[in-house]
This record gives C-alpha cells, structure tokens and sequence, in this order.
C-alpha cells in the first residue's frame, strides 16, 4: 500500500477520469495531492514539466491526461492523436525518472492490442498484430508510453504500472458528439431525439461491433488498486469482463430514455473492430472486479445529461 500522506501528482485531473479519481484519492485519506490544471501545466512543454517537478517534487504520479476521442475525432486528426499524447508522455516519464518518483501510473488503453485477435483479451496478446486504423495515432502513442514504463523499470528500476482500460463512462463524460465515446454519444443522440419528437436515430456502421463499458467510478477504483497492491509495470487489463454489441446498447438507451421511433444504420460509416472485450482473469486475482452494473450506469449518465451538467 502506498503512503497516505506522500505527495500524489494527478494529471488530467479536469477530464472524466482525473476527476472522479481526484475524489476518490480525497477518500481513500490521501493528504497531500496536486492536479494542476492545462492552463497551470500544459504537459507538452517539456521545459514547464521539468520546473514543475522540480518545484513540487511528487512521490507519486498518476498519468491520466492524453488527448482522447472518439472513432470520428481520431480519423480526423491522427497526427494531433500521435503527437500530443507522445509529447505528454515523454515529458512526464523523463521528469518521474529526473526527479525520482517512488511509483508511477501510466493509463493505456484497450486500443493497443491488434484488431485481429482473440477475446477475450489477454496482456500477452500486445503487439501480435496490426492496430485498428481509425485509432491508431492514438493506439501507438499508448504503446510508447507502456513501453516506456517497461524500459524505465529495466534500465533505471522505475516503477510504473500500466492499466490497459476498455470503454470508460460516467461522471464527467463529454457529450459533445464530435469527441465523445459511443454510450455518452448515444444517450445524446437519444434523449435529443426523444425532446425533439423525432422519429428516427441514425447511427453509424452497422451496430454489429461489440464493445466493453465500465463506470468511471470502477476505473478509479481500479487505479487506486492498482498503485497499492500492483509492483510490475507489465501491463494489467482494468475492464468490466463483459461485453455488448453497439445495437444492444443502442436498444437499451433507447428504451431507458423513451424513445420510441426506429435506429437505422449508417452502412457508409466504420463500426471500429469487431469485438474489444478484456479478460480480467489477471486483476481479479489480484482481488479486483468491477462493480457498477452497466444498467444503473446508463440510468445514471442519462440522469446526468438531462439535468444538464456534461453538455
Ligand atoms: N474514457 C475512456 O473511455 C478511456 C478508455 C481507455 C483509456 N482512457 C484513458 O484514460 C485517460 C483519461 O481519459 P478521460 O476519458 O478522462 O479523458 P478526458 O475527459 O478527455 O480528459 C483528458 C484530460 O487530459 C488533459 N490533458 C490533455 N492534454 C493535456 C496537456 N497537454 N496538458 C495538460 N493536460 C492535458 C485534459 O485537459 P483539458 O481539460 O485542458 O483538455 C483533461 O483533463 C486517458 O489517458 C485515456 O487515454 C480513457
């Protein structure tokens, strides 16, 4: 377990899952805590990291901000996806390893593992084969950073743990359809539809592709595990072990928010891969499982919606 009153550095503290993990280090008795906002530290300046580390000399570092978006926002601008997220990275495992962190946290994502492989998925199956095009900027700026973690501890003994996250929702989540995930997009779409008295939701691809969801609420839950009970920095999947074909959910939403018109598919547009579902044999024998039922968290993202506070 790690100490309660070393100082504990959260970046993308103003994203959906800094936030909640923000919160919830708060109740874990966690003291001493920094979470400097983009406008106080912009992570892709090397020289303001650097100083940052110096002046405020973390113990530990939880790194959470990357540029994230959906399948539509990650076609659009691949070099922004490659670069920015690599520069971050760079910028805070050279400062980690300058100014001698006792451990770190790297957050990856399901994205890395091929397109092609078998489900569930398993740790080992990184870099068996090729990456998901629509997102895959986005999948090999992750893997530098795992890598990172992996050459870090092997050169140098700097440890750093490295949670491989399916789809995240919850708290927090943006709804602007250009960079949002697929459940929050959906509920949008979905309760507009709803206000609006539409008759039909077009949706893209074909809705066959299955997806894993897990409540942000699970994901610090795991993070905050993780620092305290995991000391390797081979990869470890963080999911709910369930999945859900995009129709299903679609359906679900539906039904939840009311809406009664119909969902066409969108054939020109890409459903992603097929199936991204993470066995979580590895974490759970460590004592972790994900608890928040994938029903009550939608029930909860369209409350939240609806009361107006992600718009
Ligand atoms: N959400 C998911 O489904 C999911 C799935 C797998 C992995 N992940 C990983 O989980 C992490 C958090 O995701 P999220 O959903 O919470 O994303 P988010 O809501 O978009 O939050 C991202 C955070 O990173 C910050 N950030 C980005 N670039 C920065 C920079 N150059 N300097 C300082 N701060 C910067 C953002 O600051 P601004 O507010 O100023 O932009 C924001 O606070 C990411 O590493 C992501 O790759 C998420």
């Amino acid at each position: 377990m790690i100490s309660r009153r070393g100082k504990v550095l959260v970046t993308g503290a103003t994203g959906m899952v800094g936030r909640a993990l923000l919160n919830e280090l708060k109740n874990e008795g966690f003291s001493n805590i920094i979470a400097p906002t983009r406008q106080e530290l912009d992570l892709a300046y090397s020289q303001e990291v650097d100083s940052f580390f110096d002046r405020e000399r973390p113990s530990y570092v939880y790194m959470v901000a990357a540029k994230v978006g959906g399948i539509g926002a990650n076609m659009a601008d691949p070099v922004g996806f490659l670069l920015d997220n690599l520069k971050v990275e760079i910028n805070l495992f050279e400062a980690c390893h300058k100014y001698n962190t006792k451990k770190n946290l790297f957050l990856g994502s399901s994205c890395i593992y091929p397109k092609e492989c078998s489900q569930p998925i398993k740790e080992e199956y990184l870099m068996s084969g090729r990456l998901e095009p629509t997102n895959e900027g986005y999948a090999l700026a992750k893997i530098t950073g795992l890598k990172l973690a992996e050459y870090y501890y092997r050169q140098y003994g700097m440890l750093t743990v490295c949670p491989m996250l399916c789809n995240a929702y919850g708290t927090g989540n943006s709804f602007d359809l250009q960079n949002s995930h697929v459940l929050s997009a959906l509920v949008k779409r979905f309760v507009d539809a709803k206000d609006d008295g539409k008759k039909e939701v077009v949706l893209w691809g074909l809705g066959v592709a299955r997806r894993e969801f897990i409540h942000v609420d699970d994901v610090v839950g795991g993070l905050i595990f993780l620092m305290d009970n995991y000391n390797s920095p081979e990869i470890i999947n963080l999911g709910a072990g369930k999945d859900i074909t995009i129709s299903e959910l679609a359906g679900l939403i539906a039904r939840k928010v009311g809406f009664e018109g119909t969902i066409k598919w969108d054939r020109t547009k890409p459903d992603g891969m097929l199936r991204k579902c993470l066995n979580t044999d590895k974490i759970e024998a460590l004592g972790f499982s994900s608890r928040v039922s994938l029903k009550s968290g939608i029930e909860q993202t369209i409350a939240e919606y609806k009361a107006g506070n992600n718009k």
